[in-house]
């Protein structure tokens, strides 16, 4: 057990942790706890009061809605209105695991989890620590990713405390998290099914299941996004980042010629390569004065997106001027990668 600014932290496999982490939860406070994806920031999800401290902590805007973590399949129907036969199939095939469904709410729960809306995000865990925290409170939980409001979402106890210690009660610490980039998003209220948010289950696979999935905003909803958190800038290190992608050869030319340009006039730079990328461009560089951070290999977009985050927050902690990333093709788990990339740069370049 250690404390930061208040925020006490415990190993989840202690034991009597998780009973602890509950505790706190059911006296209406604030636990961030693992999740397969990244850390949640839960509160009680049917205790409207602590659930509106979650805005508070992470500085979220209030029009952001929440998600409801469930710990079993079956418990959809308290929560959730006229659960098709379409959404139990889907819980079926992807729950316990990395897919949120937006389904109508139930008068059940608070409006504040979902900020107002009448619909809600609902999603079954799989990591272990999270399924007995819900398990053992008795109730849901609502939770956001357990940054600040903007943040790289945290896939380590570490990351939680950097944004949020002094702000929330408690941190279960269960290790980094499996998958390290969030569920995807799914709206079940729309005809056809229509995805929000790229993520941790790849559009491809889900597309074997909901043939007929639409993806992005449809039209007319620009006024008013269906997933309100996408319209945010998002995921960004709070070092200028500049996204270049293209052909591999094209992105290895661009990034050395643009990091000495930027030595040139001055300027400190972080690069976050993929593997590849990094060999070519650190023959090309007189080596010495460039940071440099592989991603992993661009053949292995999952690895990449499980350690994005994580490189994300470590280049942002160099304090360099400028950081370059290489973007990666934008298929499989690359299109989540991708979209967190784009929202976290300050300019896209296209080589
Ligand atoms: O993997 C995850 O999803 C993690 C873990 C902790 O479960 N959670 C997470 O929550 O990423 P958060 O709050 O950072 O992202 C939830 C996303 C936001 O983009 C939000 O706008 C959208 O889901 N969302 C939530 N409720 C919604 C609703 N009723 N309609 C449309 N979008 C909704
Ligand atoms: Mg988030």
């Amino acid at each position: 057990m250690r404390e930061v600014n208040g925020t006490v932290v415990r190993n989840a496999l202690e034991e009597g942790a998780i009973e602890w982490g509950a505790e706190i939860l059911r006296n209406g406070g604030l636990v961030a706890f693992p999740t397969e994806t990244v850390y949640g920031l839960g509160a009680d999800g049917f205790n409207q009061e602590a659930v509106r401290k979650i805005f508070i902590a992470k500085g979220r805007p209030v029009d952001n809605p929440l998600i409801l973590h469930i710990g079993h399949r079956d418990r959809l129907p308290e929560v959730a209105e006229g659960v098709s036969e379409a959404v139990i199939q889907l819980a079926k095939i992807f729950w316990p695991g990395p897919l949120t469904l937006i389904l109508k709410r139930r008068a059940t729960v608070p409006a504040v989890v979902s900020a107002g809306l009448e619909t809600l995000a609902v999603r079954c865990p799989s990591h272990p620590v999270a399924l007995a925290l819900i398990e053992t409170l008795g109730h849901p939980i609502a939770a956001p990713s357990a940054n600040l409001s903007g943040r790289p979402s945290p896939t380590t106890a570490d990351h939680v405390l950097e944004d949020l210690a002094g702000r929330i009660d408690a941190v279960l610490d269960g290790g980094p998290t499996p998958l390290g980039i969030e569920s995807t998003v799914v709206d079940m209220t729309s005809a056809p099914p229509r995805l929000l948010r790229h993520g941790a289950v790849p559009l491809e696979e889900l597309l074997r299941f909901i043939p007929g999935l639409a993806v992005g905003e449809g039209e007319g909803m620009v006024a008013r996004p269906s997933s309100p958190g996408m319209k945010y800038r998002h995921y960004a290190p709070r070092t200028r980042l500049v996204l270049i992608e293209g052909e591999p050869e094209k992105v290895a030319d661009r990034v050395a010629q643009e990091s000495s340009r930027l030595f040139r006039e001055g300027l400190s730079v972080a690069l976050l390569l993929t593997e590849e990328t990094a060999q070519v461009v650190r023959e090309m560089l007189h080596a010495g004065n460039v940071q440099l951070r592989t991603l992993a290999s661009r053949y292995q977009p999952q690895e990449v997106a499980t350690r994005l985050f994580s490189v994300l927050r470590e280049v942002d902690r160099l304090g360099v001027d400028v950081i370059i990333a290489e973007g990666i093709p934008a298929e499989g788990w690359g299109t989540a990668v991708m979209d967190r990339l784009v929202r976290a740069a300050h300019e896209v370049v296209h080589v």
